[in-house]
């Protein structure tokens, strides 16, 4: 028997073995303990999208489907804003590079629009039914519907992976009022339910109707939809708040931007309806109310923190304006009746 100092080697072959055995345990628990909390991190605790998609950043710019962009695919209309954010045009982008990105990376998306009062009656079921054939098909969608009479929001067949939230909402007075508390809604349905299972967040006006494609190459961080009325006038024309009480106020602009549809992230858009909801009540308080009411704070925030990407006036087109430019109207203006409709 071989003798190592005064142990056997038999003995220290066990001990050996023992400690081993001892190790093998313990790394078994280790990683055990660390795949029970993976689990229940991804699939059952409340963390904010966000933070798995941080994970995936690296990934996510090789992928970025922006930097398939066509830019000179367009020489009859701006394809680029100033800070380089791309204006989205027909013939620019590939659908299926984005719809193969979206669908890889798992994108998912809230919509929220406020059906108050007779908008309800009149735009709310066009609304739907048609984003259900255009808006972002293919992709995980749920309808937030905010009404002040949730027994007569109209059934709707929903797609696969989509769904609809009806929740009630005060009826302001005035309507100046039910447009600009959109804010707050908007902001408070993010923090309480959202960010929990959304990474995009898309707010819609009632009154228009989808027509083409509205799909996920209108996804990005920070999403404004250049106002069909005003792309093509010089800045001066541009219907910016003029009066220095207001928090909207501004001296100088770039593009003026239409509230019916703006999006992105839920952080940004969070941090987007936050600000314009304090700054709609520091107005409250200075008794003022800017000129195109929540149209003029988002204006505002938009020029203090540039959107990354612009949806042409395909994206909200109003069809009685002449349409050169618009090769694919995607959602347009329905027909207002203010006189009836408005409180
Ligand atoms: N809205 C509503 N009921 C009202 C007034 C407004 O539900 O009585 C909502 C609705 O989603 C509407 C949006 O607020 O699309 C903005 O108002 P509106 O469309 O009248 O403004 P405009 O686009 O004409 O500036
Ligand atoms: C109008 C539109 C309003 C507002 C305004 C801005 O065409 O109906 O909602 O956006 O332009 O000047
Ligand atoms: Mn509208």
């Amino acid at each position: 028997m071989v003798k190592v100092g005064h142990i056997s080697s038999s003995t220290l072959q066990s001990v050996l073995i023992r400690k081993l055995r001892t190790a093998g345990t313990l790394c078994g628990c280790f990683f055990f303990v660390i795949s029970l909390n993976f689990i229940y991190t991804r699939y059952f605790s409340k963390v904010p999208l966000s933070n798995w998609a941080t994970n995936n950043d690296e990934l996510k710019e090789l992928f970025d489907a922006d930097i398939t962009l066509n830019y000179g695919a367009r020489t009859d209309v701006t394809t680029i804003s100033s800070w380089k954010a791309p204006i989205m045009w027909e013939g620019m982008f590939d659908p299926n590079v984005y719809d193969r990105m979206h669908i890889h990376f798992g994108s998912n998306v809230a919509v929220t629009v406020f059906a108050v009062g007779r908008y309800l009656d009149v735009y709310l079921l066009n609304f739907l039914n048609s984003a259900e054939r255009y808006f972002m098909v293919g992709l995980p969608v749920k309808y937030y519907v905010f009404t002040d009479t949730p027994e007569k929001v109209p059934k709707v067949a929903l797609g696969h992976k989509r769904s609809m939230k009806v929740l009630k909402v005060d009826r302001y007075d005035r309507w100046q009022d039910i447009s600009m508390m959109r804010m707050q809604t908007i902001s408070e349905i993010i923090e309480s339910e959202i960010r929990y299972s959304f990474r995009y967040v898309y707010c819609f006006d009632v009154d228009q109707v989808f027509k083409g494609r509205f799909g996920s190459e209108a996804l990005g961080d920070s999403v404004a939809m250049i106002h069909s009325q005003f792309y093509r006038y010089p800045k001066y024309r541009y219907t910016f708040d003029k009066n220095p009480q207001s928090k909207a106020f501004m001296k100088v602009g770039d593009l003026y931007y239409h509230a019916a549809v703006f999006g992105g992230s839920w952080e940004n858009v969070k941090n987007l309806t936050d600000t314009c909801y304090e700054n709609i009540m520091v107005d409250k308080i200075r008794n003022v109310e800017a000129l195109w009411h929540d149209e003029s704070h988002l204006n505002r925030f938009f020029f203090d923190n540039k959107p990354t990407k612009l949806l042409s006036p395909e994206y909200c087109w109003n069809e009685i304006f002449p349409d050169q430019d618009i090769r694919v109207p995607r959602l347009v203006w329905a027909p207002k009746y203010y006189d009836t409709l408005r409180t």
